[in-house]
């Protein structure tokens, strides 16, 4: 087994996790000082999402200079000490490689957009209008509102995946490639220990440029239905593999939408691109194709559980998978597959329990360890996620009202997961002295991590013993995965074995007390609980886990 599968990862969002300057945004220095914190949850990898400079358009996703630290992070001195402080506690950190598109700041793009001759003019995809002056395809940009922006200097228009300032990278421009890579060995000279590789499905794009069968009222289709995962796509990756990955010590996660299980062996595994994916249908199950959230689907758990069981499936023999439940693009677990009376305590027990004990390398996001959960926040002025602001206006157009509107932006909002971390009770809860860049979410007064160290029932610590287990139950990293009572609608239960190492895991997503039958369990102790646990009857969102003597 490698490393990256032994351990646990952290997804760090630096904006929110500690400021040490009172500027009101985190920095290098704060993720130097918590280090320890980190490790205390047995962590060995930390994915820190973009530190690069960067007008902050997308939080860091819209890169204006790879080769730099953005001054309102630190330095690249505050870089090297954090390389160096992470490796002495064996921590690896993992940097984020936003490689589909930079920001309309960046050098190449301001060089590329002057002109058709310059020589960074075919380092981003241009294209002509069509004969009307409108857009060359009605593809809708995945924030909302068209993926064209017309260039005035140019007299082109310009593709962009994501909001008109993140212009999309021409890959098939061989150079652009070259310079990719040569970043990326830059960081890992310095000391990364990984990569975790940015919306890599969409790099390569259709031969052909159409229209798509428009989706809403706007007569637009979804770009990512027309450009995720292009055939063709995989000798960008190998080509990356190559340059990047191979031979070295290092460790590579992709997030890949669109990439369907019988695709995954090409991807990952032995023969694949990277080592990880990051792969969406269990966190989207209440999206059939692309994320609108004003057209959710109503979902259950055994939507959940099929997922899940899909996943572990496709990875049986060959490949492995991140474990995850939030991150910084999702709402938090609790308010996600939890109805808001339940007990949080006890919800946010459930979602870390399988996060620990599932096959795969958990990937823990900040403030999941200390059980946050969503918060509505009274006006769309109030939020800063653009990506919420896009699938506001979206709604509004198809129908809704404002209301309609703000309800889905509260449960579905990437704001609900950038709230800044929890340190403590004090004033914006120990996370800065200044303002802070998001307000503190308002539970920090309870939920917060020197509260929750002195608690022993307290979510923090349930996550440390969960960590704890990992370590000490090999099984859990390297034995078999067998669902149990796969029809049960409130359960969700599975083996976990290695020759004659044994452990079942038991959650109860419900509010209600329910029986099951197991016969072996007479057999097992109770390694772990939530709640007094009781041979035969899981109580409401208890969560257990059992070994077989
Ligand atoms: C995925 C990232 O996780 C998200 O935060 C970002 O907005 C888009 N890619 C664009 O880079």
């Amino acid at each position: 087994m490698k490393w990256w599968q032994k351990t646990a990862a952290f997804e760090l969002y630096p904006k929110s996790f500690l400021d040490t300057t009172g500027s009101g945004t985190g920095d290098l220095k704060g993720i130097i000082r918590k280090l320890d914190y980190l490790a205390s949850l047995g962590i060995g990898i930390v994915w820190i999402t973009p530190v690069f400079r960067s007008p902050m358009v997308d939080n860091g996703y819209d890169v204006a200079d790879y080769y730099s630290i953005d001054p309102s992070y630190g330095t690249m001195e505050d870089m090297d000490e954090l390389f160096a402080e992470a490796k002495k506690r064996n921590i690896r950190i993992v940097l984020d490689l936003v490689y589909n598109h930079t920001s309309e700041q960046n050098a190449w793009f301001i060089e590329s957009r002057r002109d058709r001759t310059n020589p960074k003019a075919d380092w981003y995809i241009w294209r002509d209008a069509k004969e009307d002056g409108s857009a060359p395809t009605n593809w809708r940009g995945i924030f909302g509102g068209s993926a064209w922006t017309w260039c005035e200097e140019r007299k082109q228009y310009y593709l962009h995946t994501f909001a008109e300032q993140q212009p999309d990278l021409n890959w098939a421009n061989p150079e652009v490639r070259q310079e990719l890579y040569r970043i990326a060995n830059f960081w890992i000279d310095k000391g990364a220990g990984g990569f975790r590789v940015d919306a890599i499905s969409y790099v390569r794009k259709p031969d052909v440029f159409k229209d798509g069968e428009p989706d809403g009222e706007d007569g637009m289709v979804s770009v990512h239905d027309m450009t995720a995962n292009t055939p063709g796509i995989l000798e960008y990756l190998y080509e990356f593999r190559q340059n990047v990955s191979e031979g070295k010590d290092i460790f590579t996660v992709s997030e890949a939408n669109g990439v369907k299980a019988n695709e995954l062996k090409y991807w990952v595994g032995e023969h694949g691109a990277f080592d990880m994916l990051f792969e969406f249908s269990h966190v989207n199950l209440e999206f059939k194709g692309v994320e609108t959230w004003c057209k959710p689907d109503p979902w259950k758990l055994a939507d959940l559980k099929k997922a899940l069981r899909d996943s572990q499936e496709a990875t049986k023999d060959n490949g492995w998978y991140p474990i995850f439940f939030e991150n910084h693009d999702k709402p938090r677990s609790i308010s996600h597959y939890f109805p808001e009376d339940a007990d949080k305590n006890a919800a946010a027990k459930v979602i870390g329990t399988v996060l620990y004990t599932l096959r795969g390398t958990p990937f823990l996001y900040q403030g999941q360890e200390l059980g946050y959960d969503n918060f509505k926040w009274d006006s769309i002025d109030c939020y800063n996620d653009i990506s919420s602001y896009g699938q506001y206006e979206f709604a509004l157009q198809e129908g809704l009202s404002e209301e309609e509107a703000m309800a889905c932006v509260h449960r579905f909002s990437r704001d609900n997961s950038r709230t800044p971390m929890q340190w403590d009770d004090s004033p914006n809860a120990g996370f800065t002295s200044g303002t802070p860049w998001l307000p503190v979410h308002e539970g920090y007064r309870t939920e917060n991590a020197e509260a929750e160290e002195k608690d022993p029932s307290s979510v923090l610590n349930w996550y440390r013993a969960l960590a704890s287990l990992r370590a000490e139950e090999t099984v859990l990293t390297d034995g078999s995965f067998t669902e149990l009572f796969e029809d049960d609608p409130y359960l969700y239960a599975f083996r976990r074995k290695n020759g004659d190492a044994e452990l079942i895991t038991i959650v109860n997503f419900s509010g209600n007390t329910v029986k099951y039958g197991l016969a072996e369990e007479s057999d097992c102790d109770v390694l772990l609980s939530s709640f007094p646990h009781e041979t035969g009857v899981m109580k409401p969102y208890e969560s257990c886990v059992i070994k077989k003597r």
